[in-house]
C-alpha cells in the first residue's frame, strides 16, 4: 500500500503555479533589513489570507452539511410529473442543517428552529427545497420577515442577544404563537441533526403529466427516532461542546452510519384550497394529517462527508426559486418572498457567478444567455447567439412546461391585505392543540420550565404581562403555570 508518504513531495508554487524558493522566511535587503516589495509570494500570502473570509449568511449562520441521496420507492406520478420524483429514481443531493440567529462560531445547542436546506441535482436542473425543521413559521408576511429577525439578533449598542426585544415582537405579533410553541417546546433544542424531522413547510403546487394541479406539503420524518436535549443538558454543552451537533453529523457519516429520513408528503386536491377549515397557504398554520394524512415517497440517506467545508458547505447556495418542471409555487406570500430573496443575498455573499461553483452547479447541461460578471469562466460557445430570439439556432424556450409558472388564479385590485380568513383561522387554535393533544404531561411541564427560564432572562414590564396573556391564550393553564413560576422566583421562592 502507498502512502501520502511514500509519493514524492511536490514543490510549493505560487498561485500562478511558479515554484517558490521557501515557504518559511521572507526576503530581506541584509539579514536584518526592510522586506522588500517583490517578495511576491509573501505579499500574496498576505492578501490571499485577508481576503480568506466571505460574509457569513445574515441568518443561519452557523451549519453543517452533508452529500446524500434520495430514493424514490413509490408512485407518485399522479400528482407530479417531476422527473426526479419517479419511482425507482435515485438523485444526488447536498444539505445544509442550520441554526438561525447565532453567528458562525455559536453553539449548536441554542434553541432555535433548525435548518434543513436540500439541493438535488436532477437531469432537470437543480431542485432546492429550503425548509425548517418545524412545520410552521413566526410570521405570515414577508415585510415582517427582517423585524422578526433583528429582534432575535442583537442589540444595536451593547452588542447583546436580548429577550425583552424577542417577547416585544412575539407578543405584538400574534401570529408567531405556533412556532413560538414548538420552540419553546422539545422541538427547540434537538438531540442532534440526526434527530429531528425537516418539513418543506410551505405549501407547494405539484403538477403531473396531464397539467392536473394539486397542493402539495413535504415531511422528512427521521428514521433515527426524534430526540431532543433539555434546556439544562443544551446549556451544558454550549460551554463544553459548543460544535456539538456538526461533530456529530460527520462522525456518524465518517464511520458508515449513514442518518435516513423517510420523505412523505400530503396532498390536497388542487379544488379543497379554498374551502379547507385554514387557509392552507398560511405559514403559521400545518394542515391536520386528519384530513390529509401523510403519503410515502421515499427514503433520503446522507452518506458522504465534505471534503472542503468551506467550498462544499460556506459556499453551497440553496434558493426556494430553483423548483424543476413538475413543481411550482403557491400563493404563500413568504414563499414568494422567499422566491426574490435568496438569489439576491447569493449575489452578495458569493458572488454573481455563485452558480458556476461544483456545489452549486448543476449536473444537467446549462443553456443560458447569462454571460460575463465577476469569475465568470464557463462561456458557451462562439456559434450560440447572445440574444434571444435569434434565427441561429440558439436555445429556445419551452412554453409547454408544467412549472413554477402554472399559476393558480386570482384577480382584482393591488392591495396590502391579510390572508383570508377561513373558518378556524384563528393565531391560537394550533398551539393549543399542540400544547394540548400533541405534547404529554411531561412536555407540557418542560415548555413551562423553558418558558419561565427564557422569561426571567431579562424581560421587563409591561412585556412579560403581555408575554403571560399571549400564553394564556395558547393554553389558560399552561399560561397561569408560567406567570406563577415567574413571580415565584421573582419573589424569591
Ligand atoms: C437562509 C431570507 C424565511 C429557511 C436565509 C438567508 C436569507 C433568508 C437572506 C441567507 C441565505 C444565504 O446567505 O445563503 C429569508 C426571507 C424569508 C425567510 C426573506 C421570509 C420572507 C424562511 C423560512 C424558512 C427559511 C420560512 C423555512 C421554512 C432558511 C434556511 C436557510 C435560510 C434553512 C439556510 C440555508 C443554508 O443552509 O444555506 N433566509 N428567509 N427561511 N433560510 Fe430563510
Amino acid at each position: 500500500m502507498t502512502t501520502a508518504a511514500d509519493q514524492p513531495v511536490p514543490a510549493t508554487t505560487s498561485n500562478s503555479g511558479i515554484p517558490v524558493s521557501s515557504d518559511e522566511t521572507s526576503l530581506t535587503l541584509g539579514e536584518q533589513g526592510p522586506i522588500v516589495l517583490h517578495d511576491h509570494y509573501l505579499i500574496e500570502k498576505m492578501a490571499h489570507f485577508n481576503r480568506e473570509r466571505v460574509p457569513e449568511r445574515v441568518v443561519h449562520a452557523k451549519g453543517s452539511g452533508a452529500f446524500g441521496e434520495l430514493e424514490v420507492t413509490e408512485d407518485v406520478s399522479e400528482f407530479t410529473c417531476a422527473d426526479f420524483l419517479q419511482q425507482g429514481k435515485k438523485t444526488e443531493m447536498v444539505i445544509r442543517f442550520s441554526t438561525v440567529a447565532g453567528e458562525q462560531g455559536s453553539p449548536d445547542t441554542w434553541r432555535d428552529p433548525r435548518g434543513f436546506a436540500m439541493k438535488f441535482y436532477t437531469e432537470q436542473g437543480n431542485y432546492d427545497l429550503v425548509g425548517n425543521n418545524t412545520p410552521v413559521f413566526f410570521v405570515r408576511d414577508p415585510m415582517k420577515f427582517q423585524d422578526f429577525i433583528r429582534s432575535q439578533k442583537r442589540m444595536p449598542d451593547s452588542g447583546l442577544r436580548d429577550h425583552n426585544m424577542q417577547w416585544d415582537f412575539w407578543t405584538l405579533s400574534p401570529e408567531s404563537a405556533h412556532q413560538v410553541t414548538w420552540l419553546m417546546g422539545d422541538r427547540g433544542v434537538p438531540k442532534t441533526y440526526r434527530h429531528m424531522d425537516g418539513f418543506g413547510s410551505h405549501t407547494y403546487m405539484w403538477i403531473n403529466k396531464n397539467g392536473k394541479r394539486s397542493w402539495v406539503k413535504y415531511h422528512f420524518k427521521t428514521m433515527q427516532g426524534a430526540d431532543f436535549l433539555t434546556q439544562e443538558e443544551a446549556d451544558k454543552l454550549a460551554g463544553a461542546d459548543p460544535d456539538f451537533h456538526r461533530k456529530d453529523l460527520f462522525n456518524a457519516i465518517k464511520n458508515g452510519d449513514f442518518p435516513k429520513w423517510s420523505l412523505e408528503v400530503q396532498i390536497m386536491p388542487f379544488e379543497d384550497a379554498e374551502k379547507y377549515r385554514f387557509n392552507p397557504f398560511d405559514l403559521t398554520k400545518v394542515w391536520s394529517q386528519k384530513d390529509y394524512p401523510r403519503k410515502k415517497v421515499g427514503v433520503l440517506t446522507l452518506n458522504r462527508n465534505p471534503e472542503n467545508f468551506f467550498a462544499q458547505i460556506e459556499q453551497a447556495a440553496f434558493e426556494p426559486s430553483n423548483v424543476v418542471p413538475g413543481i411550482g409555487f403557491s400563493p404563500d406570500k413568504m414563499l414568494l418572498g422567499r422566491v426574490f430573496s435568496y438569489a439576491d443575498t447569493h449575489r452578495y455573499r458569493i458572488g454573481v457567478n455563485y452558480t458556476q461553483l461544483p456545489v452549486n452547479a448543476p449536473k444537467s447541461p446549462v443553456h443560458t444567455y447569462a454571460k460575463d460578471g465577476n469569475m465568470r469562466y464557463a462561456y458557451n460557445s462562439p456559434e450560440v447567439p447572445v440574444y434571444a430570439p435569434n434565427s441561429a439556432g440558439g436555445p429556445a424556450a419551452n412554453e409547454q412546461l408544467a412549472g413554477p409558472y402554472n399559476g393558480w388564479e386570482s384577480a382584482g385590485d393591488m392591495v396590502r391585505s391579510a390572508y383570508v380568513q377561513h373558518p378556524e383561522d384563528d393565531d391560537f387554535v394550533q398551539p393549543r392543540t399542540l400544547v394540548r393533544e400533541v405534547m404529554d404531561e411531561a412536555a407540557r411541564e418542560r415548555l413551562v420550565n423553558n418558558v419561565v427560564g427564557h422569561l426571567l432572562d431579562g424581560v421587563t414590564e409591561p412585556i412579560l404581562e403581555r408575554a403571560f396573556e399571549y400564553w394564556k391564550k395558547v393554553d389558560p393553564e399552561v399560561g397561569k403555570q408560567i406567570e406563577e413560576g415567574v413571580r415565584a422566583a421573582q419573589n424569591g421562592q
